[in-house]
Formats: C-alpha cells, sequence, structure tokens
C-alpha cells in the first residue's frame, strides 16, 4: 500500500484505523485529501481481513470541515467538483462494505460532522465538539448535512445545529443521539478498538447486508423497504454463515464465521 501524504493507515487484527492527518490545519478536508481517502478505502474494501473499519482524526481534533483557505477562492464550477467528490467519498463511506466507527476527538465541525454522519457508528472523546457552522460562511451544510443530520437526529435539532451554527459539546450530542458513547479521552481508542473487534467477530455477510437494507429503507417508502429486509433476509439462509451461527448457537459455543 502506498504512503498518504494527508492519512495514516494501520492495520491489526481484523481492523483497520485510518487517521486523517493534516494537523496544521486541524485536519480540515481539500480535494488532495478526499481523493486519497477514496483510493485508501477502494484498496480497504477488497481487503478481506479487515472485518470493521475505524475513522479518527487523532488525539487533537477529528476534523474542522472543509478548507476554507481553499473554498474562498474557489469558482463554482470547481467547487461543484469538490462538493461531488466529498459526496463520492462520504456515499462511499455510508455503503462501505465493512462496519465504519467514526472515533472522535475535539472538533467535527461541518464536513467534519458530515464525515461522521456518513459512518455506521460514532463515539466520541468528552472533549469532542459538534457542528454545522457553515451558516457563518454564508454557506450552507454541502457534503449531505441537509439530509443525514435530520435522519440521525431528526429535523429539530437537524434545525437548530444548521440554523444557528452552533457548536454543541460531546454530552448534548450524546442527549440528541449524533453519538452513542462519550469516553475519557484517553479511553476513546482502546473502547474503539473493542468495538470495532466486537463487530469483526460477527458474519461479514449478515453484517454487509443489514447495513444495505438500513441505508435501503432510508431512501424508499417503508413497505418497499420492509420488502427488501424480508428478500435479504430469506437470502441468508444460502450463506455457510447462518448454519454456522444457529449450529454454534445449539451446540452452546461461540461462531466462527467465514463470510461465505
Ligand atoms: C482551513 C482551517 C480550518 C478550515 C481551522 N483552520 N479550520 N483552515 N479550513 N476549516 C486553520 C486555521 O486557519 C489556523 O491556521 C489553524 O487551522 C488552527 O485554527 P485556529 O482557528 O487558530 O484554532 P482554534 O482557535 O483552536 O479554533 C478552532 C476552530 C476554528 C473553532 C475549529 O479553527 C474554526 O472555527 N474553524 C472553521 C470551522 C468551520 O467553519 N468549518 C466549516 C467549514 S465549511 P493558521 O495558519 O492561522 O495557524 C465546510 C463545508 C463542507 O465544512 C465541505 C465538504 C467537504
Amino acid at each position: 500500500m502506498r504512503e498518504f501524504k494527508n492519512l495514516i493507515y494501520q492495520n491489526e487484527d481484523n481492523i483497520g484505523i485510518i487517521t486523517l492527518n493534516r494537523p496544521k490545519v486541524l485536519n480540515a478536508t481539500n480535494s488532495e485529501l478526499l481523493k486519497e481517502l477514496a483510493e485508501l478505502l477502494d484498496e480497504i474494501s477488497g481487503d478481506d481481513k479487515v472485518r470493521a473499519l475505524i475513522l479518527t482524526g487523532g488525539e487533537k481534533v477529528f476534523v474542522a470541515g472543509g478548507d476554507i483557505q481553499f473554498m474562498s477562492q474557489a469558482a463554482p464550477l470547481e467547487m461543484e467538483k469538490f462538493i461531488a467528490l466529498g459526496h463520492k467519498v462520504y456515499d462511499r463511506i455510508a455503503n462501505f462494505n465493512k462496519p465504519v466507527i467514526a472515533a472522535i476527538f475535539g472538533m467535527a465541525l461541518g464536513g467534519g460532522c458530515e464525515l461522521a454522519l456518513a459512518c455506521d457508528i460514532r463515539i466520541a472523546a468528552d472533549n469532542a465538539k459538534f457542528g454545522q457552522p457553515e451558516i457563518n460562511l454564508g454557506i450552507i451544510p454541502g457534503a449531505g448535512g441537509t439530509q443525514r443530520l435530520s435522519r440521525v437526529v431528526g429535523p429539530g435539532w437537524a434545525n437548530y445545529l444548521i440554523m444557528t451554527g452552533r457548536i454543541i459539546k460531546a454530552d448534548l450530542a450524546l442527549k440528541i443521539g449524533l453519538v452513542t458513547e462519550i469516553l475519557p479521552a484517553g479511553q476513546l481508542m482502546t473502547r474503539a478498538r473493542e468495538l470495532a473487534l466486537e463487530l469483526a467477530a460477527k458474519s461479514p455477510v449478515a453484517m454487509r447486508l443489514a447495513k444495505s437494507c438500513i441505508n435501503n429503507g432510508a431512501n424508499s417508502s417503508l413497505s418497499s423497504g420492509l420488502l427488501y429486509e424480508q428478500k435479504v433476509w430469506a437470502l441468508l439462509f444460502a450463506t455457510e454463515d447462518q448454519k454456522e451461527g444457529m449450529n454454534a448457537f445449539l451446540e452452546k459455543r461461540k461462531p466462527e464465521f467465514k463470510g461465505k
């Protein structure tokens, strides 16, 4: 795997850890970082040994948003390309073939909060802060925030965050369901690894298809989402993992899922 300028990738046990690494600008995202992330995700998606992914910005900051220096001078067509790239990468994460955990220290603002929203599970350090401050720059959230935020926290809190641009602390983020857990900063990565290992031990096929049902449901009516769920559910009976899971239960042992 090649070296990346804006990312660090580690691979241990069955988990992958991506650390965003543009510390001078608090991990602000530009096209180069997004392209690297797309490339890395492509590589990891093909690696069957990796069964769960952690995305973090390191111990100081998650992401302070899109790179304002870059955006401030950009022409509309350049911004059209940039935001399309942002959507491509964030959708890739949302639909990734492995579960993705965001481990959030410090600020997750604008495109950073949207990046966290594209992940499946968000856990945060007690120093984490969240916000969609784009309104203060004369723009709006453009990397999915107007859509994903309200699906996660409901339109009431989404309106509040997007319209005021206010930054909220981790405890409020937990209360509104933006994150599922808060930990002291020193314990966050240990917890993220624990959670990733827990997910990595499940059936990769069931994991992928559960995610597919949830994501498909967000884009469809209840009845078509329910129908999709039924078909996918029945399809899982064609897998070895289903047999292993049920046999292990009956034999009172831990299942060993192979992803087949
Ligand atoms: C470019 C940024 C940046 C950003 C911080 N920096 N955020 N550069 N884009 N989004 C740079 C600063 O200019 C500064 O560089 C250095 O990082 C440290 O930042 P400070 O402001 O000095 O740190 P601090 O006082 O601790 O304040 C932290 C902060 C603040 C609250 C996070 O930096 C801030 O408000 N940043 C902007 C947040 C924001 O509006 N995000 C939304 C962006 S729009 P120097 O050279 O001075 O040391 C967006 C659109 C989505 O996200 C795009 C889709 C991908």
